[in-house]
């Protein structure tokens, strides 16, 4: 399509919003419908009197496989959740939970949890709910590029730590901490690690094994799968204990009871399998796109890129317009103005209110810079004229307010 052609005027705005979730893959949606309706696999995989039951869980265990092949892990060692929020809610609230059942009732400390200032909410509010019950918890601010360092953790570290939770790759910057150096530093003290690997998986090879983390949450919809199922990476070890937080028949080893979605086991793990034979040829086109972007609107007033430009994932480019009140666009203007672009200001999450995102004024943006920021994330299904299309829109869109704002 070129973009003189009729179809150049798109019907819908050109989506730019991967790391808020990505289409279903087409395969991954053709064996999901096999797994509804009477004909297909849709029985109950808990059923265990009946063949239909055995052919449900059969499809289970080879979904379950599928993801533990993309992680490096064991089978045994990936439990189902509805996403990678209730994943992180799993590990934390579940390890804080079994730490404080094994302390003595006269023991007034609960122990000590670290974070970072710019995980995700998923994170964040789950470690505020448990700062409220009597955990102490250190928050850990980040270098100008939304880096964690090891030097940085290991100052945060105390004699009563017992949980690390520390992102792969941040959801509105694109950076990536060195999860195995992090890790590192807790092992050797023998405090639980966890990651929020939902922007990792699928995009960049992870393997649990090497990164040497204790727990890691999987998100489906970042990668092609369908939304509501993740799943919790639980290190198979007597020393990670984790307290269930949904009861009611204990399925998945006691760890998450309810009845699993077949559709939704069989749609990540296909999702992962793809995942798993394209990601290196994917990521490089990705990337080539995501520079495209930037090499297109570089050179625009005030404009800025935050994070990191070295340690980033490929489809994530955050960028702002402005650098104080006088000089660049202004951010809600610009939001509104470029409607044929679907993009997220900050975090998909945060994107109903206009308040200036966390993550970018923990990074060192001041809150018109931090406003006038927005996230333009590429994926699988971005094409070389859509980039090229949103470069045009962008620079007309900003000269525009540019000359208006004057
Ligand atoms: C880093 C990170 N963690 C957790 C989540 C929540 O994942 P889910 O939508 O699967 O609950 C997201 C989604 O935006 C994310 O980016």
């Amino acid at each position: 399509m070129t973009l003189n052609s009729p179809q150049a005027s798109f019907r819908k705005p050109v989506y730019l919003d991967y790391a808020a979730s990505t289409p279903v893959a087409p395969q991954v949606a053709a064996k999901m419908a096999e797994c509804l309706t009477r004909e297909g696999n849709f029985a109950n995989p808990a059923s265990r009197s009946h063949v239909f039951g055995w052919q449900a869980e059969e499809a289970v265990e080879n979904a379950r496989a599928q993801l533990a092949a993309l992680v490096g892990a064991d089978t045994r060692e990936i439990v189902w959740t509805s996403g990678a929020t209730e994943a992180n809610n799993l590990a934390l609230k579940g390890v804080a939970e079994a730490h404080r059942s094994q302390k003595s009732t006269n023991d007034e400390k609960l122990g000590h949890i670290v974070v970072s200032a710019i995980e995700h909410k998923a994170v964040l509010d789950p470690i505020a709910w448990l700062e409220e019950q009597g955990f102490s918890v250190t928050r850990l601010q980040p270098t100008n590029e939304g880096i964690i360092t090891p030097e940085n953790l290991q100052d945060a570290l105390r004699d009563d730590t017992f949980l690390v939770s520390l992102m792969q790759v941040n959801n509105e910057l694109g950076s990536i901490n060195d999860i195995k150096a992090l890790s590192a530093l807790c092992k050797t003290r023998g405090i639980l690690f966890h990651c929020d690997a939902a922007q990792g998986v699928g995009k960049i090879a992870v393997n649990v094994k090497d990164l040497n983390v204790d727990l890691l949450s999987i998100s489906g919809h970042k990668f092609y799968g369908p939304k509501g199922i993740g799943a919790l990476y639980v290190r198979r070890s007597g020393d990670v204990k984790i307290a269930a937080q949904i009861h009611g028949g204990g399925h998945e080893r006691n760890m998450r009871s309810g009845t699993l979605a077949t559709h939704q086991c069989v749609g990540i793990g296909e999702a992962a399998e793809l995942a798993q034979s394209s990601l290196d040829d994917e990521q490089r086109r990705i990337a080539e796109l995501r520079d495209l972007l930037w090499q297109g609107i570089s050179d625009l007033p005030n404009i800025k890129r935050n994070g990191s430009s070295s340690q980033t994932v490929s489809g994530i480019l955050n960028v702002s317009f402005a650098n104080d009140v006088s000089q660049g666009c202004d951010g809600e203007m610009l939001l509104l103005s470029l409607r044929d672009l679907a993009v997220s200001s900050g975090s998909a999450c945060n994107s109903a209110s206009m308040s200036p995102s966390y993550v970018l004024k923990a990074i060192g943006l001041n809150d018109v810079e931090a406003q006038a920021s927005l996230r333009f994330s590429v994926g699988r299904y971005t094409t070389r004229e859509e980039i090229e299309f949103a470069i045009e829109h962008i620079r007309a869109t900003v000269t525009k307010l540019l000359r208006t704002q004057i």
